[in-house]
């Protein structure tokens, strides 16, 4: 929907070298996105709230080259001030497809250097981070070359939508607070091309809620998420579950407008244990859950009935734990971390997080 062959650098009039640079958050999925068809587009509406502290940063560095337009694109990457021939390839690959959507970067010889806030191997998904902060440096590239992305709301749209080429999840992070991403009446202008902002119309709760983030195990994931996804095409339950996530989302958009944290709490459980269910019951069958994922879950269920306390968890598909709770708790839940769920921590390792802004220009 964004392909615009007239994005070219008139070349007798070329530009100054240049570069731009964004800081961009991970994102956490209430409503999971997991299952997708055609070119990375949803089989459910998700929603996800917008982290702060797990963030990438990307400068996207361009020069002109002579070269007439023909050729490839032209990239040296360095993954923490190093070459990283993986990302190196992956990020290539993921540019060339862009060129319908702007043309203008077979003409730029192009650096990119990134790192994250958190260390690579901590069993984070760094991808929405990654994705959003090259789709926001690209936008950017774009609107520097040709002043096409004046329009704020523009400019969020088409980031979203590039970052969503680069991993579905990616497309809600662009957004503060918190994002739908998937056709939905729920949400106007909802849509399976870009997520859409909604951190304006929930409650404060949520947009200052945090999420402590219990590393069970930073080993690469037994399962990629493309696929993940793809195990849904068999999956038995697909159909069913696609239509739940759906009335799952109703449900908790009701919540989140009016503040009611038990009723989010109970929707973002359950779909995490719905995402693993799914994955156990795949062909191949996966169980991403570690022994200490599970004495987690239990000790935090035991937690809120002796408390009374409002935390929740979620996962994503893999060992690791997301701790959800408000401010108000966050003395007695750092306390009941540190002295009963440390110990499923590899190497005691937490990640505390919270709800943020948004990516920011840096
Ligand atoms: C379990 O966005 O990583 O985190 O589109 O193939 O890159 P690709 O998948 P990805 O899948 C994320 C799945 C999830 C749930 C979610 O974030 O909604």
């Amino acid at each position: 929907m964004y392909e615009n062959p007239r994005l070219l650098i008139d070349s007798s009039n070329p530009p100054e070298a240049g570069s731009v640079v964004w800081r961009s958050p991970s994102n956490i999925a209430i409503i999971k996105y997991w299952g997708k068809y055609g070119i990375q587009l949803p089989k459910n509406p998700s929603l996800s709230l917008t982290l702060a502290s797990s963030f990438t940063d990307t400068q996207l560095e361009y020069e002109f080259k002579d070269e007439a337009h023909g050729g490839a694109i032209d990239l040296d990457f360095f993954f923490h001030q190093q070459p990283n021939e993986a990302f190196q390839a992956k990020t290539q690959a993921f540019l060339e497809s862009l060129i319908p959507v702007f043309p203008f970067l077979k003409q730029l010889r192009l650096t990119i250097r990134t790192g994250n806030s958190f260390p690579h191997s901590a069993g984070i998904a760094s991808s929405a981070s990654a994705m959003s902060a090259l789709a926001l440096c690209l936008c950017s590239l774009e609107d520097t070359l040709f002043g096409t992305l004046q329009d704020s709301a523009e400019y969020d749209r088409k980031a979203s939508f590039v970052a969503r080429l680069g991993s579905g999840s990616a497309c809600r992070s662009v957004f503060p607070h918190a994002a739908v991403w998937g056709e939905t009446s729920l949400v106007s202008g909802a849509s399976n091309e870009y997520a859409v902002p909604v951190g304006d119309l929930i409650h404060e709760t949520f947009r200052e809620l945090h999420d402590d983030i219990l590393i069970v195990s930073s080993d690469e994931k037994a399962v990629s998420s493309r696929a993940g996804h793809a195990l849904m095409d068999g999956n038995p339950y697909a159909e069913s579950r696609y239509a739940q996530a759906k009335q799952r989302l109703s449900v908790l958009l009701d919540a989140m407008k009016t503040g009611d944290l038990e009723s989010f709490g109970k929707i973002a459980e359950d779909e995490a244990l719905t995402l693993h269910a799914l994955m156990m019951c795949s062909n191949p069958s996966y169980l991403l859950m570690q022994p200490g994922s599970v004495a987690i879950i239990e000790k935090v269920r035991e937690y809120r009935a002796a408390t009374g306390h409002p935390l929740y968890f979620t996962l994503d598909a893999g060992p690791n734990v997301h701790l959800l709770y408000p401010g108000e708790i966050i003395h007695e839940v750092r306390a009941f971390i540190e002295d009963e769920l440390k110990e499923y921590c590899e190497n005691g390792r937490v990640q505390e997080d919270w709800v943020g802004e948004g990516p920011e220009e840096m």
